[in-house]
């Protein structure tokens, strides 16, 4: 590894890596990924363990303490965040100018950046005490803000959060209860979405999180970076993946199902056609997606408890996978699974809709951008994020009146 500061001050030799594939933008203790073994810590944690033994309550401490908490702090900790979970009655307001047919992504970036003009005593992001609280407060409040965003989308009522529910079983209450009838939280359905929320909750230096750096390094609000990252998130090459993978499933169904497999595969591999294999591939992962086996497993589980094992899009995620498992054009550029392409068919079943896959990410990965976003901040070397650039445009020249030009 170069330290490239060094070499600029010595030198004023500066390095040019578009996409930044071999630049690291930062020194991080949170998550560390292995690409080509396919593994994924979080503060050293194996990612299947956590699965495996932790609620999505212990990843946040985890991610924010740098510690997994014991019993009485997980308690107390979950406790501060259920106390913040409802947001200012002001919110539905601003939440009705929107058109109820906005795409939720942009209903949430709104809805996010205008939390900083609510909680005016945390918006020093050098303030410890304001980034404690402002983070508790993101945690809180974003499952009620996706929720929203849903309801009003569906002209529903907005649903209070039940505090005596646990932080995945609150959301779906808020998403699936109406003040008719109140929404029964099946425990399968309960463990899946807090699996899908351990799963998305930090993935080191990935774009969105970047972004909320980047925009945090100017010293603007915890609120404003989080809203940046929500906005960078919903692009299709990063968090709206899950949204085109289930997307690009109904269409291979709508065509013919698996026996046009072949045809789409062929599609995919003509760079001219411009399609590409949504949920397969990553920029870090040159092996199958860790994330990937641990949501097929939880896909399994949530298509039995719904008695839905004979799911045909499910049925063509397996073969679809399977064929480009076993194609040179997969293999060689070692193309894998990646977490969306399982995550959307478990959100479909358990009831979310395709356009708010994006913003179930969204909500999950909140604590990963604070986390991120904590850890800039507390550095002491930590200076405004200022990206080089080579510049290819005119050579200076001289402004011609207008009549010449
Ligand atoms: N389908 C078909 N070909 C692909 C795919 C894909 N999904 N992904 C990469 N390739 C090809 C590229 O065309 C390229 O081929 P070439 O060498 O012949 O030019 C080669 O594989 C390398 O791909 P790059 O685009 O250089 O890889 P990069 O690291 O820049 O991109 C990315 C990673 C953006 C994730 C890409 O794989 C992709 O677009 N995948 C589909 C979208 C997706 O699932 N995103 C989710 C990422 S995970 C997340 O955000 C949670």
């Amino acid at each position: 590894v170069i330290d490239i500061r060094k070499l600029y001050a010595q030198t004023g030799m500066f390095t040019y890596d578009p996409g930044f594939l071999s630049t690291a933008a930062t020194q991080s203790a949170i998550t560390y990924i292995d690409g080509d073994k396919g593994e994924l810590l979080y503060r050293g944690y194996p990612i299947e363990q956590l699965a495996l033994h932790c609620d999505f309550m212990e990843t946040c401490h985890l991610l924010l303490y740098a510690d997994l908490p014991t019993a009485s702090q997980k308690e107390q900790f979950s406790k501060l965040v259920t106390n913040h979970t409802m947001v200012n009655e002001q919110m539905q307001f601003f939440l009705r100018g929107f058109r109820r047919d906005a795409h939720p992504m942009a209903v949430l970036t709104g809805l996010v950046g205008a939390l900083s003009s609510f909680y005016h005593d945390s918006t020093d992001i050098n303030n410890p005490q304001h980034r404690e609280i402002s983070a508790i407060r993101l945690i809180a409040k974003m499952p009620t803000l996706v929720a929203m965003a849903y309801k009003y989308s569906m002209g529903q009522p907005y649903m209070y959060p039940q505090n005596r529910l646990s932080y995945a079983g609150n959301f779906l209450h808020m998403m699936f209860g109406t003040p008719c009838e109140p929404y029964q939280v099946s425990p399968v359905l309960e463990h899946a979405l807090d699996r899908i929320f351990i799963l998305h909750a930090d993935h080191e230096q990935n774009a969105s999180t970047s972004t909320v750096r980047l925009c945090g390094s100017s010293g603007t609000n915890p609120f404003a970076a989080i809203a940046a990252g929500v906005a960078c998130l919903w692009g299709p090459a990063h968090g709206g993946a899950n949204e085109a993978a289930l997307n690009m499933l109904h269409d291979i169904q709508a065509q013919g199902g698996v026996e046009k497999i072949g045809e789409f595969i062929r599609q995919v591999k003509d760079k001219n056609s411009g399609v590409k294999l949504m949920g397969f591939g990553h920029r870090v992962y040159k092996n199958y997606d860790p994330r990937a086996k641990l949501m097929q497993e939880t896909c399994n589980q949530v298509l039995a408890e719904l008695g839905l094992e004979k799911d045909p899009l499910f049925k063509l995620a397996k073969a679809l996978e399977k064929i480009a498992l076993e194609d040179d054009y997969f293999v060689q550029r070692k193309l894998y699974p990646n977490v969306d392409f399982y995550s959307g068919i478990v959100q479909r079943a358990i009831g979310i809709p395709v356009k708010l896959f994006t913003g179930v990410f969204a909500l999950a990965r909140t604590v990963g951008w604070i986390a991120q976003l904590n850890e800039m901040i507390g550095d002491p070397e930590y200076k405004i994020g200022r990206p080089r650039q080579l510049f290819t445009g005119a050579e200076r020249r001289d402004v011609p009146p207008l009549d010449q030009r």
